[in-house]
């Protein structure tokens, strides 16, 4: 027995970085076919009202009471839609909502459920400085909300040990001030001082800032909650004459 009533359907929609450009067209689609949106305020306000459309804003740390109220008006029969910003399946609601789906009602488990893709901050960011990721990279998110500290050094000691460039998500918050510090700590105890580190804020939005310095010069408070930094691999480089960072497609074995 199918866990929706006629036409109910859950849709995990990723925004992209901020730009309406960077919207894909399956994820307007969903969104003009929605009778219901929810999410974090400042994702759900980049949706715009209609009639027949129920915006349900909610606060940041309530993902999985979100993501119970969005099945369980699914499940009701309505066509509800769940935004993250840039991709819901990094640091986002996608995985909320299956942790969720998996402690629910089994009933629930036969419900039309999509999860559609987002241009992820980091992509976003790597392609305003160029091809910072060019070659192998990782993600890790700063924020210690949801992991222990611990976690989050071990992983970043052991990716700058395999020279990965990494993206740094949540890098720094006003509750938060000072583990970016400390990851800068670490990068200096293990990095050669020029290592480039960009930090890309608010991407694609009339507020972005794009600022490419080595780590010798950066700063904690270079970053913020609308920041994502890429640290560049031992390999990645400047463009002489431009303002473009890449990393080279090959590593000399
Ligand atoms: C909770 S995570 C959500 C990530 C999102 N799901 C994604 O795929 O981009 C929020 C973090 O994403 C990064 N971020 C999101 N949008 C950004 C943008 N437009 N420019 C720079 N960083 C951004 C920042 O590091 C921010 O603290």
């Amino acid at each position: 027995m199918s866990g929706a009533m006629q036409g109910g359907w859950l849709v995990i929609a990723g925004l992209g970085p901020g730009s309406e450009a960077l919207v894909t067209p399956e994820v307007s689609a969903a969104l003009a076919e929605a009778t219901d949106i929810v999410g974090y305020i400042p994702y759900v306000r980049r949706v715009s009202p209609r009639p027949g459309l129920t915006l349900h804003e909610s606060d940041n740390r309530v993902e999985l009471d979100r993501a119970r109220h969005a099945l369980e008006m699914a499940q009701q029969g309505r066509q509800v839609v769940v935004v993250s910003s840039g991709d819901p399946g990094v640091f986002a609601m996608a995985a909320a909502v299956f942790e969720a789906l998996e402690a629910g009602p089994e009933d629930r488990r036969g419900l039309d459920i999509r999860v559609l893709p987002g241009i992820t901050a980091m992509l976003a960011a790597a392609a305003r400085a160029g091809a910072p990721l060019g070659h192998d990279f990782c993600a890790i998110n700063l924020s210690d909300n949801l992991k222990p500290w611990s976690v989050i050094e071990r992983r970043l000691r052991l990716a700058v040990e395999a020279d990965f460039a990494i993206a740094l998500y949540n890098p720094r918050s006003q509750a938060r001030p000072e583990g970016f510090g400390r990851a800068l700590d670490l990068l200096r105890s293990s990095c050669d001082p020029e290592r480039l580190i960009i930090f890309a804020r608010a991407v694609s939005t009339p507020d972005e800032v794009l600022r490419t310095v080595p780590l010798s010069e950066a700063r904690p408070e270079m970053a913020d909650m609308r920041t994502v930094v890429l640290i560049g691999s031992s390999a990645a480089r400047r463009v002489p004459g431009t303002g473009f960072v890449y990393t080279p497609r090959g590593v000399e074995g």
